[in-house]
């Protein structure tokens, strides 16, 4: 049996078993801040890896590089985000609250289809929206820019100011020559980068959902304009199902999309390129991947108002949280050659390179994905209370954990056995040793924090040198030779879906 975690559930795992913190809790914590836990590190690291060894490390046409945070002014002004890089703020004229406008309306279950001062204004008083903490006046929205504001160098007149990076993907494009020329790069090719954004949301909410400082990964990858339609990789991909909502269907009042393979949204003219489509259809193998449920995805398109500054079309990957409905984890737009030019103009400086003998400045389509959104719907995903106990039924591929190893009593003959199995597992593979308590009650600590793998240190193992290797989600168990435990383990993990259903056969036919 399983059960929908509220987001309350989510949060207390978490922090109960050393996930995430609230940082600087002993100091009352800043809003929007989170610290990465012991296990919490360990899942990062894992679906960091994940993410980079699929769409770089495998990759001929992608190389990453490693940005810095802080940057010259000017990047944020060519980029637009220091004009449009804005959410509108409300505050209570009486007790001085402030909110974000759009989400207020959409708290009272009031569409937003148009993000504009007159239209939120419009909304507003239309709907007679009062202060949800005290029924106070709110005032007109403003614009409120979302960059956090730095100053570089001693204070002063040689002070600069500047901003913290709202996205990675810039340094893709004010690097964007040195890596062609350095790396003889061919279009089409991509750039990859991981690392942390900033930006001053108004309302951080929703645990990990919104929050302040969080980490992106995302591919800026690169295309002649005039070949937009020509992806070799396409026909390995296009029959990836998924629910679409297109910009069009949202336009009619829809709110469900309806399930076709990307290779159809692109012969529909939903996705209109097909290295667009190409990058949806991965992005969600990824996703799948790692262990996300295909049924829990859907893309939906933006409508035409909500498009960033930079897009001519996105496409979000949303996740149906239980406890929040569909929402983004991952956007992919299709940005043109609206970055690069404005570079280019900002810098003075040629940001056009060879296609053969053409000279372009190429379309760039942009797959980014957060860390932490992520993180969040693997664990909501995975969250699930089988026979009254909570099991977090991770994918081996990010389980923080790999393996547990218990003593079954703690005597000197099983506990010497095990920490022996234990140094040697260790070696290969993130694992666990536990010796306190009841071996039930072992077994449901490390079911919590989703370790996939019990090894089993019991009688028969001092007589034969076998364990029992215990699996995660059925409880089934099989004996293995400890010489040969480490290629099991292997074989297990790298074919866990295959696994997890033949050894209910193995075992029970024991
Ligand atoms: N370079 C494009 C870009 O930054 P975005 O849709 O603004 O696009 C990309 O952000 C991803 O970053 C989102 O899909 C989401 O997963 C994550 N993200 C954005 N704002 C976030 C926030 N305040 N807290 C956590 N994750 C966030």
């Amino acid at each position: 049996m399983s059960k929908s975690p509220s987001l309350e559930d989510i949060t207390n795992l978490c922090i109960r078993r050393g996930f995430f913190f609230q940082s600087s809790r002993i100091y009352g914590s800043l809003s929007g801040f989170f610290d990465y836990g012991p296990l919490g590190t360990e899942m990062r690291i894992e679906v960091l890896n994940s993410w980079w060894d699929f769409f770089v490390r495998s990759r001929d046409d992608i190389v990453g590089i490693y940005g810095s945070i802080i940057t010259h002014p000017k990047v944020w002004v060519a980029s637009g985000h220091v004009e449009s890089f804005i959410d509108f703020i409300v505050r209570c004229n009486r007790c001085g609250k402030e909110y974000r406008a759009d989400h207020l309306l959409e708290e009272k279950g009031i569409m937003v289809t148009e993000l504009t001062q007159e239209s939120l204004i419009k909304l507003l008083k239309e709907n007679n929206v009062r202060c949800p903490s005290c029924g106070g006046e709110l005032s007109e929205p403003e614009p409120f820019n979302l960059m956090f504001y730095v100053s570089v160098g001693p204070k002063g007149k040689s002070s600069i100011p500047t901003y913290l990076r709202p996205e990675t993907a810039q340094l893709m494009f004010v690097n964007f020559k040195d890596i062609y020329v350095s790396m003889r790069l061919k279009l089409p090719f991509g750039i990859a980068q991981v690392g942390k954004a900033f930006r001053n949301e108004i309302s951080p909410r929703n645990f990990l959902f919104r929050i302040r400082e969080f980490e992106q990964m995302e591919i800026e990858y690169f295309v002649n304009p005039k070949k937009m339609d020509e992806c070799p990789y396409f026909s390995e991909v296009k029959d990836v199902k998924v629910q679409v909502l297109s910009a069009e269907m949202q336009e009619k009042g829809r709110k469900e999309g309806r399930e076709m393979t990307i290779g159809e949204a692109y012969e529909d003219g939903i996705i209109t390129t097909k290295w667009h489509a190409y990058w949806i259809a991965l992005s969600l193998k990824w996703l799948i991947d790692i262990g996300l449920s295909p049924k829990r995805l859907r893309i939906r398109e933006h409508v035409k108002t909500e498009l960033a500054h930079y897009a001519i079309q996105t496409f979000d990957v949303e996740y149906l949280f239980p406890y929040m409905g569909w929402k983004e984890i991952e956007g992919i737009s299709n940005r043109s050659d609206y970055d690069l030019k404005r570079h280019q103009e900002y810098s003075g400086k040629d940001l056009s390179i060879l296609d053969g003998e053409e000279k372009v400045i190429p379309y760039v389509i942009e797959p980014s994905f957060g860390l932490e959104r992520i993180i969040l719907a693997l664990i909501t995903d995975s969250y699930n209370i089988i026979s009254n106990r909570l099991v977090l039924s991770l994918h081996p591929k990010v389980a923080p954990v790999k393996v547990g190893v218990y003593p079954l009593v703690n005597k000197e003959e099983f506990v010497k056995k095990a920490r022996e199995v234990y140094r040697m597992v260790r070696q290969r593979y993130l694992s666990i040793y536990d010796e306190s308590g009841s071996i039930g009650r072992r077994y449901a600590r490390s079911d919590e924090i989703g370790v996939p793998l019990g090894i089993t240190i019991d009688g028969q193992t001092l007589e034969d040198n076998t364990v029992t290797l215990r699996f995660r989600d059925t409880r089934a168990q099989i004996r293995v030779k400890i010489d040969n435990i480490i290629d099991k383990i292997e074989e297990i993990l790298s074919k866990w879906d295959e696994y997890e259903k033949l050894v209910r056969v193995e075992a029970s036919s024991q």
